[in-house]
């Protein structure tokens, strides 16, 4: 199965009655596993846990933190973003040369890389002094 099959696939159990915007996220990890995600609103806070930020809770409860490529999926008229906070999970665990695609469900692909979703990102060593 493929990364865009595996993410296509989960975004189908995503749990979004509230935006009623399906999102699925797939990773793989420089070990070879695949990692899934959907969305999961709730009542009190509706935009809910993003795709992406399941698909990495997934890796790391699966014992793993190295992202080597992503693949996230929404109904979309052009390839989603992901938001600010998963833009810097997403840095956390993978190089600034990881490919992140985001997809349509009608077919339609961007690549981009972790870099150029975060230009200038916070990272331990900017702490360095402390
Ligand atoms: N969402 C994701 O899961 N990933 C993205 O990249 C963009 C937004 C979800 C969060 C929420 O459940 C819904 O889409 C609308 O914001």
């Amino acid at each position: 199965m493929t990364l865009l099959q595996a993410a296509t696939a989960v975004r189908e159990r995503a749990y979004a009655p509230y935006s009623r915007f399906k999102v699925g996220a797939a990773i793989r990890t420089k070990s070879g596993a695949v990692h899934v995600g959907c969305n999961v609103e709730n009542v009190a806070y509706p935009e809910g846990t993003c795709a992406e930020a399941g698909a990495i809770a997934a890796m790391v409860a699966a014992g793993e933190t190295e992202i080597a490529e992503v693949w996230v999926i929404a109904d979309s008229p052009e390839p989603v973003p992901p938001c600010g906070g998963c833009r810097q999970k997403l840095a956390e665990f993978a190089a600034q040369d990881v490919v992140v695609t985001l997809c349509t469900t009608d077919g339609k692909q961007k690549a981009m890389t972790v870099a150029d979703l975060l230009p200038g990102v916070f990272t331990a060593a900017h702490m360095d002094r402390a």
